[in-house]
């Protein structure tokens, strides 16, 4: 079935009769929602889904509902054909490519809101965005029914605000975050990287690195929060055009941490930052992930 490459259904009732049928046959099927515009962080999401599933579906969907009205619905880029053969030459079996009119019939009215996570970090600076999300992966986890669904760790409020809300609603399956990917460097890749002309590239390393200078102070044993998050600000503000927000908080919780109080074991540093007009997001935990694009210096 690899070798001739994914069936790609635009229909969801075809879609869900396609992941039936799998199921049916005994087979667990394995999800990795997108966007589309691939690059190799979704695709090592894809090789993880492949690794805990005996079916990899993917879902290439650019969902109206998680963009604000000034936000980049209209540009973000769609690369349908380029994205099917990535996924081709990664052996998925079903992508899911839809309509957003088949996703959202006339008369929708419905909407999964989590509280709480979704208050601050970009859920502060985007309002609805997280419901969108919320609304759309739940419609998706009903339409195709995956034991396991492979979200990356690059967008860590929208991993939580899925994990709660799997959890909260009786969604039978396995949510797995997989690290960020990075560019060599460090920058995270995004497909938003697309927007960024070469200049811009290479300031939006610092946001990376500002990232990276905060696990050096914590492998040197730095526990005060202001500090640790003053370092990610420094190297953050010689980036950006403007800044969203440079904030330290609980990886569990999401909860703002004061910069006068101390770490614990564990401690959520996390950006949104625009450069040239380009907004892009990085994060780390501190205490967790390895220190992003190597060990610092
Ligand atoms: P999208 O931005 O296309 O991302 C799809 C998945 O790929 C998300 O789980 C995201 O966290 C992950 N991802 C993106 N860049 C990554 C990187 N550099 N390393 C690791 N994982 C990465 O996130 C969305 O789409 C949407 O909100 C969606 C969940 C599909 C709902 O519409």
């Amino acid at each position: 079935m690899a070798d001739a490459g994914p069936r790609v259904i635009a229909d969801p009732a075809l879609f869900r009769a396609a992941c039936d049928g799998a199921r049916g046959a005994g087979l667990k099927i394995a999800f990795v929602p997108t966007m589309g515009a691939l690059h190799e962080g979704h695709l090592a999401l894809v090789d993880e889904a492949r690794r805990r599933g005996d079916v990899v579906a993917v879902s290439i969907f650019v969902n109206p509902a998680q963009f604000g009205p000034k936000e980049d619905f209209d540009k973000y880029p769609r690369t349908l054909e380029a994205d099917v053969a990535k996924l081709a030459a990664r052996g998925v079996e079903l992508v899911l490519a839809p309509e957003a009119s088949s996703m959202y019939a006339p008369g929708h009215a419905t909407a999964v809101r989590v509280e709480g996570l979704t208050r601050g970090l970009c859920g502060g600076k985007r309002p609805g965005h997280f419901e969108g999300v919320a609304t759309i992966v739940l419609k998706l986890f009903n339409i195709v029914g995956p034991c396991t669904a492979v979200f990356g760790r690059k967008d860590y409020q929208q991993l939580k605000v899925i994990e709660r809300m799997a959890c909260d609603l009786d969604v039978p399956v396995t949510i797995i975050g997989h690290p960020t990917v990075r560019e060599q460097g460090g920058l995270a890749m995004s497909s938003r990287n697309a927007y960024l002309s070469a200049a811009e590239r290479d300031r939006a390393l610092l946001l990376s690195a500002g990232l990276r200078a905060a696990h050096g102070m914590w492998a040197r044993g730095e526990r005060m929060i202001g500090a640790l998050r003053r370092a990610v600000v420094a190297s953050v503000d010689k980036a950006a055009d403007s800044v969203d927000y440079v904030t330290a908080a609980d990886p569990d919780t999401l909860a703002e941490l004061l910069d006068s109080t101390v770490a614990e074991d564990r401690l959520l540093l996390a950006v949104a930052a625009r450069v040239g007009k380009t907004r892009l997001i990085d994060n780390t935990v501190l205490g967790e992930d390895a220190p992003p694009g190597g060990e610092p210096a």
